[in-house]
């Protein structure tokens, strides 16, 4: 695709990897992803705000091309994860007088990362800003969104916040701006999930400090531009500052039924009593939808059978999930089936040091289900009702 201009003079120019289905060899792309860098050019200087994904790199370079950008200022660094500053070497050596813009602890990052050479950067402190004659660009500090380094950059005059993955998703698409908010909201809240949600104090500090900006767009650095920013503003402060809602996720994997049976017969028992149940099979669930379900949910509770002394790999590998993306639950149990003994709740329990979670009891039954496991089945959803109503959660 062509550079787009979104104001005057500001150009997108990035890359769209519409084939790309895993991100970091974890992250599932359904819908693939983009590469989201922005040229502004200044009626005395140019600057060009975060680069792409070296694979895409010739894309990138062709659009400078079209622009006709003989000379570049400014390389702003938003953040040094490699799919945004891996081209940065590659227009450094093009462009050779362009300055590299990043906080202090990015400048640390870009030269361990991609050993880029000391004089090329400018560090810039937290609302810092540096003028392109017409234009001024603002550089906001924004740490932990999601790597300890990353800041925003504001365009004063056209009031563009270049958000890097802040208010980002991973969305291939054709068109530059938002246009079905509703699939672009199920795309960001997977990637709030799986890319922020492990820093929502932070989250919620950072979209403080943006409060009082007059932002008409949001450019992020993957997925389409925001020209009615509001909606995924309000999102993520509801992402970030909402109690959990009265939902229990269920992860569960079952060798051989009986596991399943519990399964099927706990999720009857939440549903009678007002609950709503997110059910995934972890031998074929999207981890992506598990994580994201994990925004509102108010109860984890695992249901796997031991194997070899121990949980399942399967729920073993969706706890340890829970625990990195540090997920807002509240309670948390198990269920699940043995043959001859194990040590499966007490394993599972110790991999979630993150969550702060009260644990109810849990139905570990010897074997198939039988009544007297039905019944402690129904003690554990009129547990969870219990504590969701008397929490507020709703
Ligand atoms: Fe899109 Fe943190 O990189």
């Amino acid at each position: 695709m062509e550079p787009r201009e979104i104001k005057r003079g500001v150009y997108y120019v990035g890359a769209v990897d519409w084939d790309r289905r895993l991100f970091d060899s974890l992250i599932p792309l359904p819908d693939g992803t983009s590469y989201n860098s922005y040229l502004i050019k200044g009626k005395e200087k140019t600057a060009l705000i975060d680069t792409v994904n070296p694979t895409m790199e010739q894309v990138l370079l062709n659009h400078l091309d079209e622009l006709k950008l003989k000379k570049l200022d400014y390389l702003i660094a938003n953040h040094a994860e490699q799919d945004h500053s891996g081209t940065i070497p590659r227009v450094l050596e093009k462009y050779p007088e362009a300055r590299l813009v990043c906080t202090p602890r990015c400048k640390g990052m870009l030269i361990d990362l991609l050993l880029l050479p000391e004089d090329r950067f400018v560090t810039a402190e937290d609302r810092e800003t540096i003028s392109l004659g017409d234009r001024t660009l603002e550089f906001i500090h924004a740490p932990w969104v999601h790597w300890p380094e990353t800041m925003f950059t504001y365009l004063k005059e056209d009031k563009i916040l270049f958000s890097c993955d802040f208010f980002g998703s991973h969305l291939a698409t054709s068109n530059l701006y938002v246009t079905d908010e509703a699939q672009v909201y199920e795309a960001a809240k997977r990637y709030y999930s799986e890319i922020m949600m492990p820093f929502r104090s932070n989250i919620q500090k950072n979209l403080e400090k943006i409060k009082d900006y007059a932002i008409d767009f949001i450019c992020p650095s993957h997925g389409p531009v925001y020209d009615k920013p509001e909606f995924i503003i309000k999102a993520h402060r509801d992402w970030a500052f909402c109690e959990p809602k009265n939902i229990v996720v269920l992860p569960y994997v079952s060798m051989h039924g009986s596991t399943r049976k519990m399964v099927t017969y706990f999720v009857d028992a939440l549903a009678q009593r007002g609950v709503t149940v997110k059910q995934f099979d972890l031998t074929v669930t999207d981890l992506g939808k598990l994580a994201m379900s994990l925004v509102d949910a108010a109860t984890i509770v695992v249901a796997t059978p031991t194997v070899h002394a121990g949980p399942h790999p399967a729920a073993a590998y969706a706890v340890s999930l829970a625990n990195m993306v540090r997920a807002n639950v509240k309670f948390a149990s198990v269920i699940g089936s043995y043959g001859w003994g194990g040590k499966t709740v007490e394993q599972l329990v110790a991999m979630v040091p993150n969550l702060k979670v009260e644990f109810l009891p849990t139905v570990i039954v010897k074997g198939y289900p039988r009544q007297p496991d039905f019944e402690a089945l129904d003690n554990l959803a009129e547990t969870i009702a219990q504590k969701h109503r008397e929490q507020g959660f709703k």
